[in-house]
């Protein structure tokens, strides 16, 4: 089988190695891919949200499957495009990319279906959600943006003054464009956060290993919101018994609820949770992969990944049984300097061999280029340094080992990836 793989990122890379380790697979190409991924896969430089020439590509390379990973094209409706055209897809439709393309839909369906959320009330006009903020009178209070808006839609106010800006930068400056024309205002909720990527094909669910990401910039958890700066897989915090509360009381009913919605959500569904005091409440709802939580979660799959992304086309996931290792797995982000804000390009990165990679531990290229021989940054995630082992300590170590080999001018990462994780298991 030869897959065409939509996207340019680490994620994306991960997707891509995985690919081949399976043995149907016979090779994988990449648009726009990146760097590191050209090592693996041929890329073609087309961008992410040209539908017409995605397909124009895949009739060309007579791709047998196409996978779609990044939000926007899935939101804007690329693997509807693709199945009309008689290919084999990965990835919801745009109806179900809605889950997580707007707060409004996503808020909504789990009020309607009763799946535990933060309370919540939804504004299309500044001057009421501030008032309704001041009539609460509780804080923190949590903004967001109903569109996508590069996972910085978000904004945690302290007090009145802070969410008044809130509303204010997205509602009227439109700080995130569009995307701010409703904004959903709730409830601040606290405990640990865990990402479960889920496989679904509409009708059965099958959870993968769980995970957590670190998404602030700085070590401590402070600084900006980022893309996320590191992930460790499993996540300590979700035991069994929390995993079997969140089936029956998260998975399977909003599987139910997109299904009653006639828009049942194929592909990867990804649960953003807190692990409130009060029980697993959805955080959010991502529509694809995560990044980096799939650089740790698919070196732990054991099943073969086309066999399951098949089984999930073909609609056919009750059929397969989705098996991880019981390893651990550790990825830390190496940033460009100023990441999340404005960062240089185009820098060389030192220490990675003619493959890309370093040993002991496997790279995944995020935001790199490569140039006359030499590997380039080209964005402000550049790296994803993943080890696993049989234990988070060791897959730490071999992780954090591997990344002191590489350097480029002005690298940042953080130094506590995992830290929460390894106190919770003892
Ligand atoms: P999101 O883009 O929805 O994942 O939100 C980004 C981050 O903001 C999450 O990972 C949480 O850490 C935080 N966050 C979002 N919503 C809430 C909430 N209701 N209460 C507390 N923290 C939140
Ligand atoms: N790492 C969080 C996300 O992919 O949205």
């Amino acid at each position: 089988m030869k897959v065409l793989m939509i996207g340019s990122g680490g994620r994306e890379h991960a997707l891509v190695k995985k690919l081949l380790e399976s043995e149907r697979v016979d090779s994988v190409i990449c648009a726009p891919g990146n760097g590191g991924i050209s090592f693996d896969a041929e890329c073609f430089n087309i961008s992410v949200m040209d539908i017409e020439g995605m397909i124009a590509l895949a009739k060309e390379q007579m791709a047998d499957f196409v996978f779609v990973a990044p939000d926007d094209p899935l939101a804007a409706g690329m693997v509807d495009a693709f199945e009309k055209e008689g290919f084999r897809c990965f990835g919801p439709s745009a109806a179900a990319a809605r889950i997580e393309s707007s707060k409004v839909f996503s808020k909504n369906l789990m009020k309607k279906y009763g799946i535990p959320t933060a309370s919540y009330e939804v504004f299309s006009d500044a001057e009421k959600a501030i008032a309704y903020i001041e009539q609460q009178g509780e804080f923190p209070v949590v903004v967001k943006a109903d569109g996508l808006a590069l996972g910085k839609g978000v904004i945690i106010a302290e007090n009145m003054a802070e969410a008044v800006d809130a509303v204010k930068s997205i509602m009227e400056d439109k700080v995130f464009g569009a995307s701010g024309n409703n904004i959903v205002v709730e409830e601040f909720l606290t405990g640990p956060e865990v990402s479960v990527l889920s496989f679904t094909d509409g009708k059965t669910v099958a959870p993968m290993v769980s995970s957590m990401d670190h998404k602030r910039a700085l070590d401590g958890d402070k600084g900006l919101n980022t893309g996320g700066m590191g992930t460790v897989a499993p996540n300590p915090f979700y035991t069994e018994e929390v995993a079997k509360v969140c089936m029956d009381t998260i998975f399977a009913p909003t599987i139910k609820a997109m299904q009653a919605e006639g828009c049942p959500f194929k592909g990867c569904l990804y649960f953003g949770l807190m692990l409130t005091p009060d029980g697993p409440k959805v955080i959010e709802y991502n529509s694809r992969f995560g990044d980096p939580e799939t650089q740790v979660v698919l070196p732990l799959l054991k099943t073969p990944l086309i066999d399951v992304i098949e089984a999930v086309a073909d609609e056919k996931l009750d059929e397969i049984f989705v098996e991880f290792s019981d390893e651990a797995c550790a990825c830390v982000i190496l940033a460009s300097g100023g990441y999340p804000g404005s960062y240089k390009k185009g820098i060389e990165i030192n220490g990675l061999n003619e493959k890309g990679n370093v040993d002991g531990a496997t790279v995944f290229h995020a935001g790199t280029k490569c140039e006359n021989g030499k590997i380039l940054t080209n964005g402000g995630r550049v790296l994803g340094v993943t080890a696993k082992a049989e234990t988070l300590e060791i897959a730490l170590e071999k992780a954090y080992t591997a990344a002191s080999k590489i350097d480029f001018e002005g690298v940042h990462k953080r130094n506590d990836i995992g830290q929460r994780a390894l106190s919770a298991l003892k």
